[in-house]
C-alpha cells in the first residue's frame, strides 16, 4: 500500500469517526459530572484519536524545544530532566504520552504537566494514560490491573478530566508527534525496528516523526530511495537531521528506561537549525524505588528503576 492511500484511508476513518465522537462529546460536556461519565476503552480511544487533525501549528515561535516521553509517575526522574531542559535553555517541551503508570507520583507528574501545558507546552496520550480512565480490559495481568488501580485512585477528577481530553497526535511544521506510530496511533503497535520505523514514515508525510512507547532511545532515517537505517544516539551529542532524509526520532523514556542504562532520558530539538540532541540524566533512582516499594506496587517495578530494565 503507498502512503498516498493510507493517508486517505486514515482521512476516510477520522471522518467517519467525527460524528460518532461528536456524540459522545455533547454526552460528556452535557453531565454536570464529565469526570464520572462511563465510557467504554473502544469510546475513549475514539475521542482522543478525533484529536487529530486539530493539533497542527504550521508555524512555531520557539527555538529549541525539550521532547519528554513514557514519564510513567517518576517525580525523580521527571524533576532531573526538567531541570537539565531548562539550564540548556529550552524553551518549549512536548510530552509524549504515558505520564502515569508504574511509577508512584501519577497526581504530582499529572499537576507539572498541566503546569507547562499552561505555558504552553503539548502533550500527548499514552496508552497508560488512556488505561486508567476505563475498567473494561479483560486483558490485563494482575501486576498491571493493580497498578491502574491505584493509579486511578491517586488522581482528582480534575486530573482524569485532562488525560481524557489528551489527543493521540499533533503536528508542528515538518514534524509529527505520536506516542507509539503514525500508522495507527490508537493501536499502540511498537516500533522497534527499521521495518516498523519505515513502515510508521511512510504513513505520514512529516519529515521527523517523535514518538515515544519503546522506552529506549533511538533514530532512524530513510534516504530518498526509501532506504532506512538506524543510528546509535549517543548522549549529549547533537546530529543534524538533514531535509535530504526522513527521520523517525525516539528520545526514550523519563521514567522507566528500558536499555540496561537506568539515567532517564529525553531530546532537545532545535528548531531552527533541526538539530537532535538525546541526553542521558541520572537521578535518585533509589528513592523513586523506594516510593515504588511503599506505595505496595510490584517489587518488579522498582527493581526495574535500578536496573534500566
Ligand atoms: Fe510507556
Amino acid at each position: 500500500m503507498t502512503a498516498r492511500y493510507l493517508e486517505n484511508r486514515r482521512n476516510f476513518i477520522g471522518l467517519t469517526l467525527y460524528s460518532y465522537s461528536q456524540v459522545l462529546v455533547s454526552l460528556r460536556t452535557s453531565s454536570a459530572k464529565v469526570s464520572e461519565t462511563v465510557l467504554s476503552y473502544a469510546e475513549l480511544t475514539r475521542l482522543a484519536y478525533n484529536q487529530v487533525s486539530t493539533r497542527i501549528q504550521n508555524k512555531v515561535d520557539f527555538m529549541l524545544l525539550a521532547v519528554l516521553t513514557d514519564l510513567h509517575a517518576n517525580r525523580e526522574a521527571v524533576e532531573a530532566c526538567l531541570a537539565h531542559a531548562e539550564e540548556r535553555n529550552a524553551d518549549q517541551f512536548a510530552f509524549l504520552g504515558d505520564l502515569i503508570g508504574y511509577g508512584a507520583d501519577p497526581a504530582w507528574v499529572v499537576d507539572t504537566v498541566m503546569a507547562y501545558v499552561n505555558r504552553g507546552a503539548y502533550v500527548l496520550m499514552g496508552n497508560h494514560d488512556l488505561g486508567v480512565l476505563h475498567d473494561d480490559r479483560k486483558d490485563m495481568n494482575p501486576n498491571a490491573r493493580l497498578v491502574v488501580e491505584w493509579t486511578r485512585q491517586q488522581l482528582t477528577p480534575q486530573q482524569k478530566d485532562f488525560i481524557r481530553d489528551l489527543p493521540m497526535q499533533f503536528e508542528l511544521e515538518q514534524c509529527l508527534f505520536v506516542h507509539a506510530n503514525a500508522w495507527a496511533p490508537e493501536r499502540w503497535e511498537y516500533v522497534d525496528g527499521a521495518m516498523e520505523a519505515a513502515r510508521s514514515m511512510r504513513a505520514t508525510n512529516a519529515q521527523i516523526t517523535f514518538c515515544g512507547h519503546v522506552h529506549t532511545p533511538s533514530l532512524y532515517h530513510m534516504n530518498q530511495a526509501g532506504k532506512v537505517a538506524e543510528f546509535s544516539p549517543v548522549s549529549d551529542l547533537s546530529v543534524p537531521l538533514s531535509k535530504l532524509r526522513r527521520w523517525l526520532v525516539q528520545p526514550g523514556s523519563v521514567g522507566q528506561p528500558r536499555d540496561g542504562n537506568p539515567a532517564a532520558c529525553y531530546a532537545l530539538f532545535d528548531t531552527q537549525q533541526l538539530e537532535l540532541t538525546f541526553f542521558r540524566v541520572p537521578y535518585d533512582t533509589e528513592a523513586a524505588a523506594q516510593k515504588v516499594l511503599a506505595a505496595g506496587l510490584p517489587a518488579s517495578l522498582a527493581q526495574r528503576l535500578m536496573h534500566g530494565g
